[in-house]
């Protein structure tokens, strides 16, 4: 029997054609809604489901009896209820290391902007407003040498304070639930508590996994601790940030400024006054949104799904315990 995938992200051509080589494939390239009537019918029929950025409910795998795997085009697992799937024995992967670095830049990005005003001061010049030699009013901060503070030391955390030690000869502080002993030595990297690393950080770098643990851990009590000259970058996600509590610390100058590419709410609603706050560099979540990276994501996907419903472990199994119940 051929088993059949759902595509609901746009793959590549050939990536494409490497599924349909082995696998009947269902696309649905602009779905735009999970009730769809047709999406409905091949979930129905589907073993594998292959896509990123909607929410999957235990509501829907009940509408998907056949599944036994979904390959998400993503790091980030926080739109999939894991233990369910790892109760009904589906798979789930997912695309680590492959975005590291990316979204590591990513991170760099909003650092260097936040604080040396650049989108704030690329309009100003848009406007037609320098008309002469700019003075202490455009001042930025500096980036080289200060004091990094890692909220989360993963994959995407350890890349971005690489950065900072290697390329901006900055101080390295983190909280993270494990000590990483080798980064301390090549980096310079000391770990400490998180409020510890918010009194003492110029720049606060959110990069822990949206989890019940994490959720609105950065809130009104912890901008408190935050230095008035501090700027806050979030590229993990918005829900780890109580986003009210981050309006208000940035509209009372409670911290300096922020650079964020992560929101509570994605598309970002029209009356978020975030993007309008000229101490905020606000990007569309494209933290890994560059050609190469989506295109190496999609590829460990396909691999990902290949494996899985060929009954070989996949490269990136996020609930490792569905492997012994596994439907497959
Ligand atoms: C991820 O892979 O989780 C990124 O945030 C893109 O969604």
């Amino acid at each position: 029997m051929t088993k059949r995938i759902v595509v609901y992200r746009r793959l590549h051509d050939d990536q494409l054609a490497q599924l349909q080589r082995d696998f009947h494939v269902d696309v649905f390239e602009h779905l735009e809604d999970l009730d769809d009537p047709a999406f409905r019918a091949a979930l129905r029929e589907a073993h594998g489901l292959v896509g990123a950025s909607r929410r999957i409910t235990p509501e829907l795998l009940d509408a998907a009896p056949r599944l036994e795997a979904i390959a998400s085009v993503s790091v980030g697992v926080d739109h999939y209820p894991v233990d369910e799937l790892t109760r009904r024995g589906i798979l789930l992967c997912n695309t680590p290391d492959v975005l590291t670095e990316t979204t590591a830049d990513t991170a760099f990005l909003l650092i260097m902007s936040a604080a040396r005003r650049a989108v704030e001061l690329a309009d100003f010049v848009t406007r037609g407003d320098w008309r002469a030699s700019i003075g202490e009013a455009q001042f930025g901060s500096d980036v080289h040498g200060k004091t990094l503070g890692m909220v989360g030391m993963g994959r995407i955390g350890a890349a971005i304070a690489r950065r900072g030690a290697l390329g901006f000869g900055m101080h390295v502080r983190y909280s993270n639930a494990s000590p990483k002993p080798a980064l301390d030595e090549e980096l310079g990297a000391r770990r400490c508590t998180l409020d510890a690393l918010l009194g003492e950080a110029d720049f606060v770098c959110v990069t822990v996994p949206l989890s019940a643990q994490t959720e609105r851990l950065i809130g009104a009590r912890e901008f408190g601790l935050m230095r008035p000259s501090s700027i806050f970058v979030n590229v993990s996600r918005g829900r780890v940030v109580d986003e009210a509590a981050l309006i208000e610390a940035l509209e009372q100058g409670r911290i300096h400024a922020a650079g964020l590419d992560v929101f509570a709410q994605e598309p970002l609603p029209a009356d978020s006054p975030l993007p309008h706050m000229a101490n905020v560099v606000a990007l569309p979540h494209i933290g890994s949104a560059t050609h190469e990276t989506r295109t190496a994501m999609a590829q460990r996907a396909v691999d990902n799904i290949h494996l899985a419903l060929r009954g070989e472990r996949p490269i990136s199994l996020v609930n490792e315990q569905a492997w012994a119940e596994r439907r497959a």
